[in-house]
Parts: C-alpha cells; sequence; structure tokens
C-alpha cells in the first residue's frame, strides 16, 4: 500500500503508517503533475494547499482514501469522490486548541497593538513616540466575546475567552447550548463547567466588543453585519478567508466601525490583498490556525488510523 502525503504528514503519523506496511511519500508532486502521480498510490494525504477536485480523481481510478488532515474540506470534492467509491475523511477535533489559541493570541494582538509595535519598533527608532501611540491599549476582562459557531473550535475558545474574564455570547444555527469544562489540570479534584446559551446573531452583534468566526465557510459578516456592530468592535477570523467580507472590513477600519482585525485566513490564498497584509489596523498570519507541534501530532495519528483501517 502507498500513501502520497502531498502536503506532507508529521513524522509520527508517518512511522505509524509504516509500521503497518505502507510506503509513505512526501515529497510534493505538483499540480500538473498529480494526476501521472497518483496512478501508484491507494491513498493520497492533504492539508488545505492540494486541490482534490473531480477530473484528478477520474484520472486516479486506483485511489482508495483521500485523508485530510484537518478540517476544512472545501478543497476536495467530497460527494464527488464518494460517489467513486473513494473514502474521504478529516480529522475534525485534533486542531481544535491550536485554532483557538490562536484566535486569542490575535484577540489580545489587536487590544494591544502588538503587531505594530513588532512591525515598527526596531526600524521607525522613536520607541517613546510609539509607547504613546499605543496607550489606547484596552483589556480583556470584563468585555463581550461574541462567537459565531459554536462548533469544537468556537467551544474551545469560549473556554479560554472565560478564562480571561469575558462576557461570551455564542451564535450557532443547530447548536442551542454547550457545556464548556473549565477544570484546570492543576486542580482535579475540583471539576467545574458552565453551561452557555447561544443567542440571535443580531442579539449579539449589538453587544459584543470582540467578534470570532468559527464556521466552515460561506459570507456571514459583510456590510450590513458590520454596520449592525458596536461601533469600535474588534474582529478576528481564523476560519476561511471570504467569512467577513474584505472590501467592507477595509471600509469599517477607515470610518472607525471596527477598531481593529485580525486575519489568518484570506479570499486569495497565498496571495492575499496586499491592503490587508500592511493595514496597520489589521494583524496578520498565514494560514497558521492548525500549525502547533501537538495538533499536528494528533492529526497524524489520527489520519494514520484512518487510513490503515480504509486501505485494509
Ligand atoms: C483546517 O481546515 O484544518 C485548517 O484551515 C488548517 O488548514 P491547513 O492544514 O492547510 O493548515
Amino acid at each position: 500500500m502507498r500513501v502520497l502525503a502531498n502536503d506532507g504528514i508529521h513524522p509520527d503519523g508517518q512511522a505509524m503508517l509504516e509500521a503497518a506496511g505502507f510506503e509513505v511519500v512526501t515529497e510534493k508532486v505538483a499540480p500538473d503533475h498529480l494526476a501521472e502521480a497518483l496512478q501508484g498510490f491507494d491513498a493520497l494525504c492533504v492539508r488545505s494547499a492540494t486541490k482534490v477536485r473531480a477530473a484528478l480523481l477520474d484520472a486516479a481510478p486506483h485511489l482508495k482514501v483521500i485523508a485530510r488532515g484537518g478540517v476544512g474540506m472545501d478543497n476536495i470534492d467530497v460527494e464527488y469522490a464518494k460517489s467513486k467509491g473513494i473514502t474521504v475523511v478529516n480529522t475534525p477535533a485534533a486542531s481544535s486548541q491550536a485554532v483557538a489559541e490562536l484566535a486569542m493570541a490575535h484577540l489580545l494582538t489587536i487590544s494591544r497593538f502588538l503587531h505594530h509595535a513588532n512591525r515598527h519598533l526596531a526600524t521607525n527608532g522613536d520607541f517613546n513616540s510609539l509607547k504613546k501611540q499605543y496607550e489606547k491599549g484596552v483589556q480583556l476582562k470584563g468585555k463581550t466575546m461574541g462567537i459565531i459557531g459554536f462548533g469544537r473550535i468556537g467551544q474551545a475558545l469560549a473556554r479560554l475567552a472565560l478564562g480571561a474574564g469575558m462576557r461570551v455570547l455564542p451564535v450557532d444555527n443547530y447548536v442551542q447550548e454547550a457545556r464548556i469544562d473549565m477544570s484546570l489540570p492543576q486542580f482535579p479534584e475540583q471539576p467545574f463547567a458552565v453551561t452557555l446559551q447561544t443567542v440571535a446573531l443580531e442579539t449579539m452583534l449589538a453587544q459584543a466588543d470582540y467578534i470570532s468566526v468559527h464556521v466552515p465557510g460561506g459570507q456571514v459578516l459583510g456590510a450590513a453585519e458590520i454596520a449592525a456592530m458596536k461601533r469600535g468592535v474588534r474582529l478576528v477570523n481564523t476560519a476561511r478567508g471570504g467569512v467577513i467580507d474584505e472590501t467592507a472590513l477595509l471600509a469599517a477600519l477607515e470610518s472607525g466601525q471596527i477598531a481593529a482585525a485580525a486575519l489568518d485566513v484570506f479570499d486569495d490564498e497565498p496571495t492575499p490583498n496586499p491592503a490587508l497584509l500592511t493595514h496597520p489596523l489589521i494583524s496578520v498570519t498565514p494560514h497558521i490556525g492548525a500549525a502547533t507541534v501537538e495538533a499536528q501530532v494528533n492529526i497524524s495519528l489520527e489520519l494514520a488510523e484512518l487510513i490503515i483501517k480504509h486501505c485494509h
């Protein structure tokens, strides 16, 4: 059995596959040569970079499994693959904490101008004028956090936000409430949890000081929703490009309706609009939500297990 891990795989997962008798190839094949290369593989393992569209699937009759190391399946024609008898699997839970922690990092960054300081302190040279410029930093404690999408990642972020002393207003079309485990590893004998009810989108938009989006895709925040937010709101998008309308976001930063934003994902990856990348009020990262050692180890082991199960 042969696996092409075209976007890489953590060595732990690779070792697990090899111990089960699989040959794992991790050299990246360019899109133009992928169809030809796949002739010799039983499983294709991808992250978000490799696009697995219908034409590729038509050209790969021997493929048994497509394994997505991560959550989003928007780079794979899943239904078409299934119609051809190919099993498609992903690892929906393995990276939730990593994404939630990145959202929290961005939340703190845009509250205290960290992105701006990191870009300008070395080159600007005027320590005291930047210090003055950052005097309007704000604290998280006591603020209201809106979370759109109250699945695994949204709930992991809620736990972090509650821990920071924030009031959390979750929004979700399907989830009514969720129990958030607030237990601390240091005090295992004192278990503690809270139950959070979701609220209507309009209710949250009118009250939130911070909003973070955790849905699989589709535009959720356009000009109308931004207009319905509190003036001076701060937004974070670690979900998918397009979830927040980029043009409306830039206009709202200009008008002051949005005080600051953080983007890990963009409409045009891997070449996002430079106006977003260079904006003084936007903290940016290059789609690194799942990029922790822990998440990639978890993902690779879960993937290896799934590939072994479905290829034999
Ligand atoms: C996901 O959907 O799992 C995340 O967006 C991470 O994507 P990546 O594996 O390409 O970093």
